[in-house]
């Protein structure tokens, strides 16, 4: 069968990284008796560059684009910005803006970030090995909801909850939650952890927040239905405490957009580099795919930068948006294996590495694709 993967290289190192995450699929492919049709799409510094030169009106996220995005079966995003697009006036579309709109128009609500500890790597961090091995979990953050799209109010003159009695300036942030919100990002983590090690760790702090109270019946009302997973609680507090104090723990969390937002920001720290870390971002249709890192404008053109995080956010379009589970498998694999014989780009080179084991973007895809078998 065929399936059109809508790509947008972006700026930077996202045309270099892409190359090799379509190298990867089209060997993906020939295992599984596939056909990847993946068509390039403009976003970013790129599209802005282009859509001045044909005269305007000048987008981040051209028609074009977002109706390619919609017909595909999924989003493969590289990154976007740059120096060359930071520097203009103010009201000047900026590239970033591209990647709002995108996550926007495909009504994205779910955000995930895996974090594995790939064994070779274990000890280029800067954890205690021990506790790093054995670590692989999947944070699933609420994405559209919660504190960040809240009310946000200033107000003059008014008293605080908290206050002494003064009267001055007063702000407030309102975290709301409908349990339909709470309940079909639940239902995405459990089914997740159905396919994985069966175990839920749901975040809240339910013991100062309604929104929380809410979070935590709902998400033991969803668990009932899978009787193959465990849910378990856990205070946001506690949790960002075992995150680093016992990783390994941890099969799925999942949390509100706050609480998400930060615990994945501390968790991707154990594995230490960026250039190993991918993330998606789902809705009930078309999802999007990414590594974590940015467009590295320092390194770009000079073909030294790690694809990893982006063949492993292909690994997660392969397992989620496409339901291609054992070829997710063998491309994690095939990367661990890479790694296991010590080949690396720079990034994640260290003074153990070999000189003759370092790799330039290109050669790192061809080994991963080498290791498919
Ligand atoms: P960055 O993630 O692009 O780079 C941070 C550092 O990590 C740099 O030294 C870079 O060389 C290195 N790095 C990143 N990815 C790498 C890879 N695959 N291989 C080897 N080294 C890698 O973050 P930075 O420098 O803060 O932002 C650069 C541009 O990227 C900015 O315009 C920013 O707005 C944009 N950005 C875009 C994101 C996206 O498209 N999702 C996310 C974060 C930043
Ligand atoms: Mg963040």
């Amino acid at each position: 069968r065929t399936y059109r993967i809508c790509t947008l290289p972006g700026d930077g190192i996202g045309p270099e990284i892409i190359a090799e995450a379509k190298k990867v699929l089209a060997a993906v492919g020939a295992r599984h008796d596939v056909e990847f049709v993946c068509t390039d799409q403009l976003i970013g510094g790129a599209a802005i560059d282009a859509t001045t030169e044909a005269g305007g009106p000048v987008s981040a996220l051209p028609d074009t684009t977002l109706e390619a995005a919609r017909a595909s079966d999924a989003v493969l995003l590289a990154a976007v910005g740059g120096p060359k697009w930071t520097n203009t006036n103010a009201g000047a579309i900026r590239p970033e803006q591209g990647l709002l709109a995108i996550r926007k128009e495909l009504g994205l609500y779910l955000n995930l970030r895996p974090v594995r500890m790939f064994r070779a790597l274990v000890g280029a961090s800067s954890l205690k090995p021990e506790l790093l091995e054995g670590v692989d979990l999947l944070i699933v953050r609420e994405l559209t909801g919660g504190l960040y799209f809240g009310a946000h109010e200033r107000e003059w003159g008014v008293e605080g909850a908290g206050g002494n009695g003064a009267r001055g300036e007063f702000a407030r942030d309102t975290m709301e939650y409908s349990e339909y919100e709470v309940e079909r990002v639940v239902r995405w983590a459990c089914q997740a952890a159905s396919r994985r090690r069966g175990r839920v760790c749901s975040v809240d702090k339910a013991n100062v927040l309604e929104t929380s109270r809410m979070w935590r019946e709902v998400a033991h009302a969803v668990g009932a239905e899978f009787p193959e997973v465990t849910i378990e609680d856990m205070y946001v507090d506690n949790a960002s405490m075992q995150l680093v104090a016992n990783p390994a723990q941890f099969d799925v969390l999942v949390t509100e957009n706050t609480f998400g937002d930060i615990l994945s920001d501390e968790a991707s720290m154990l594995t230490g580099s960026l250039g190993m870390l991918a993330s998606a971002s789902l809705g009930d249709g078309v999802a999007l795919y990414e590594p974590s890192h940015g467009s590295a404008p320092d390194i770009a053109g000079r073909g030294i930068a790690n694809p990893i995080a982006q063949v492993l956010s292909v690994e997660l379009m392969l397992r989620y948006s496409l339901g291609m589970d054992e070829a997710a498998d063998e491309l994690s694999a095939a990367v661990t294996r890479v790694l296991d014989e010590g080949w690396r780009t720079v990034d994640i080179a260290d003074e153990l590495t070999a000189a003759d084991r370092v790799l330039g973007t290109s050669a790192m895809g061809d080994k991963i694709v080498e290791a498919l078998g």
